[in-house]
């Protein structure tokens, strides 16, 4: 089966690896970039950002598949991905972000989910970096992160390995023609016969909408501007990604601690500002005051895809066959690459619905 995914950034990506994997011939079409992709911190911590009970099942679902799904990326691919389920620990540093995080605590230990509660001293003693205000922790182990960068560097090689064809092109429509889904592009009109397929995949996170696909709909994504620092510290500061009330910060195995993120709805501009750098290194400090004496590597800023009921929209469109949607993956596309490409590629190749897809299937927004 011949298929073409728009949209190259973690979800497309990992769509193209898991199609590639079971015999699809694959191309893949990206004219703007990596979008969300490149500025993020790679945090896989579904029991912290699981704000519904279906994002919560999607997220926990992925975090089971990360292990082997890395692990087939990195020897598909011949390289390592950095990769670790170091925990996370979440601090409070006041007496309103202590009550919040014994109610998550009593949720984990409903669900008998691994965690400890800890008080300030407790925290400071695993985490000695930790400031003075943090006056309570919640430890999740099993949480952890993703090195975003060396993860999209593992699945370009190994799609390439597989045969995908890579365009440039940037996708303007996309239409049904001839028992076939043709792409338009605006800038190369050659393209849209290489780009024809049995089925297209939109997987291009916050420009899914400007893509015009009549009779189809096109999804409700609006960009959600997010910020995100990288720190240099002479050796890791800490052994748990960190997440407080306004910043959360991710220890890679290097000295780096990457620092997330602002979320800012400023539609479609990219760019990174004094006010959202400062607001990150204030909030970074005042967890972890070292943060202040430390080198800034640099500040980058990703457009998060944002739907209206904050959940991915995954699965066929309703009015045009050959259609699907793997878009809108706001807060959670490195988390839900996983889950998304093994339900995409079930579906597409052989018609087969997850349970999982009824919480996210495109018709409930109207596609
Ligand atoms: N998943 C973290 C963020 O979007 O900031």
């Amino acid at each position: 089966m011949k298929v073409t995914i728009v949209g190259a950034g973690i979800v497309g990506a990992a769509i193209a690896y898991e199609l590639g994997s079971r015999g699809a011939r694959v191309c893949l079409v990206d004219g703007v970039g990596q979008g969300a992709t490149q500025a993020s911190a790679g945090v896989l911590a579904p029991y912290i950002e699981g704000h519904s009970s279906s994002l919560l099942r999607l997220g926990l679902g992925s975090l089971h598949q990360y292990d082997s799904f890395i692990s087939r990326v990195s020897a598909d691919a011949g390289r390592p991905v950095e990769y670790r389920r170091l925990g996370t620990l979440q601090v409070a540093r006041t007496g309103d972000e202590v009550r919040q995080l014994k109610e998550a605590a009593a949720a984990l230990a409903a669900s008998s989910v691994s965690h400890a509660c800890l008080d300030g001293d407790a925290a400071r003693a695993l985490e000695p970096a930790l400031s003075g205000s943090v006056c309570g922790a919640l430890r999740v182990p099993d949480q952890g992160y993703v090195g975003v960068a060396s993860l999209m560097s593992a699945l370009q090689a190994a799609i390439a390995r597989q045969g995908a064809t890579l365009s440039t092109a940037r996708v303007t429509g996309i239409a049904r023609r001839g028992g076939e889904v043709t792409v338009e592009t605006g800038d190369d009109p050659g393209a849209a016969d290489a780009l024809s397929a049995d089925a297209v995949i939109v997987a291009a996170g916050s420009w899914s909408g400007s893509i015009s696909m009549s009779p189809a709909v096109s999804p409700p994504v609006r960009p959600v501007r997010g910020q995100l620092l990288q720190l240099r510290f002479p050796e890791p500061p800490f052994a748990h990604v960190i997440w407080g009330a306004a910043a959360y910060l991710v220890p890679w195995e290097d000295g780096s601690v990457l620092v997330g993120a602002t979320v800012e709805d400023v539609g479609f501009d990219a760019r990174v500002t004094v006010a959202g750098v400062r607001q990150l290194l204030d909030a970074a400090e005042a967890l972890v005051p070292t943060t202040a004496s430390v080198v800034l590597d640099g500040a980058r800023a990703g457009l998060r895809p944002a739907t209206p009921d904050q959940l991915p929209i995954i699965g066929p469109s309703s009015t045009m066959p050959g259609l699907y949607f793997a878009t809108g993956h706001y807060r959670s596309g490195v988390l839900l690459a996983p889950v998304t490409s093994s339900m995409v590629a079930d579906l597409v190749l052989d018609g087969r619905e997850s349970a999982d897809l009824a919480l996210v299937r495109p018709d409930r927004t109207g596609l």
